[in-house]
């Protein structure tokens, strides 16, 4: 296509199509050519390719880092702190109603880190800092788990913290870092970061969970790769569990594995 810095056809659309579904499981349709175009090119720069024909080949050929960078090139991570707020009042009710229990929770696509951080704020302001509570939070994409392990954020992504909230659970940049906030150790040293791909059979917990976030990220995936990502996530969960679900995610189709309890929140069968 004329005016790229790229030769750019429709096969290497849909050969970056093939790969991405292979890899993560994420459906691109034919609107986003675009997108994969301006997200890729840059790997192409860094990799010294001239054309995505070259670079795919390459790619192929390799079993190396390039993979994990063509993974994070394409992963969507729109996330927000408090994002679908009634989950996090359920959740609350949840702890509140066993507050000895040592609870054992897993946010599975954490995206820059706004997600589990909000279930650890919960988590402390349900149960008191004695609490005993565990959080895995997990993600296919190298470079937004690092943030989210960094902690660090701009103090104006911070809408949906309350006050006093911002004022336990962030310290506030001074100087050079004005402007940012970063999140207290109280808060990390109960969130286990680890990279855990949803449409693999090779994850790694040990434990069944009591509850767990999948929030916003089946939406890329078509019927067949989501009702997987269920079976997975019904194993590793206690019965009864609960699992809450983006707000355009439906599951009521695998009632076998979960039954609908509130707004996007379904409990283990
Ligand atoms: C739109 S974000 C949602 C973040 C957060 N759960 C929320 O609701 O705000 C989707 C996340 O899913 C992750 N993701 C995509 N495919 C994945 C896969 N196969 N395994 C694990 N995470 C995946 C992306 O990297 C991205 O961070």
């Amino acid at each position: 296509m004329q005016g790229r810095e790229f030769a750019w056809t429709d096969a290497d659309f849909d050969r970056v199509q093939a790969l991405i579904y292979k890899r993560a499981g994420i459906s691109l349709h034919d609107g986003k050519h675009a997108m994969v175009y301006s997200r890729l090119s840059r790997r192409l720069r860094d990799t010294g390719h001239q054309s995505f024909k070259e670079y795919l080949s390459w790619l192929e050929s390799t079993d190396g880092a390039e993979w994990q960078e063509f993974v994070n090139a394409l992963t969507t991570n729109l996330t927000s702190f408090f994002r679908e707020r009634h989950h996090f009042e359920i959740f609350a009710e949840l702890l509140k109603a066993r507050p000895s229990h040592p609870w054992r929770v897993w946010c599975s696509a954490a995206s820059t880190g706004e997600e589990p951080y909000s279930i650890v704020m919960t988590a402390l302001e349900s149960l008191g800092s004695r609490a005993n509570f565990s959080l895995s939070a997990s993600d296919i994409d190298s470079k937004v788990l690092a943030t989210a392990s960094a902690g660090v954020y701009r103090a104006e992504s911070m809408k949906g913290v309350s006050p006093a909230q911002a004022h336990q659970f962030f310290l506030r940049g001074k100087g050079a870092n004005s402007g940012m906030v970063r999140v207290k150790p109280e808060l990390t040293r109960l969130v286990d970061f680890l990279i855990v791909n949803l449409i693999k059979n090779d994850w790694p917990f040990k434990e069944q969970f009591d509850v767990v976030f999948c929030r916003n990220v089946m939406i890329y995936f078509d019927a067949a790769t989501q009702r997987g990502v269920l079976e997975r996530i019904h194993r590793v969960m206690k019965p009864g569990g609960i699992l809450f679900v983006g707000h355009a995610e439906n599951f009521t189709d695998s009632r076998d594995l979960f039954t609908l309890k509130g707004k996007t929140a379904y409990e283990r069968v």
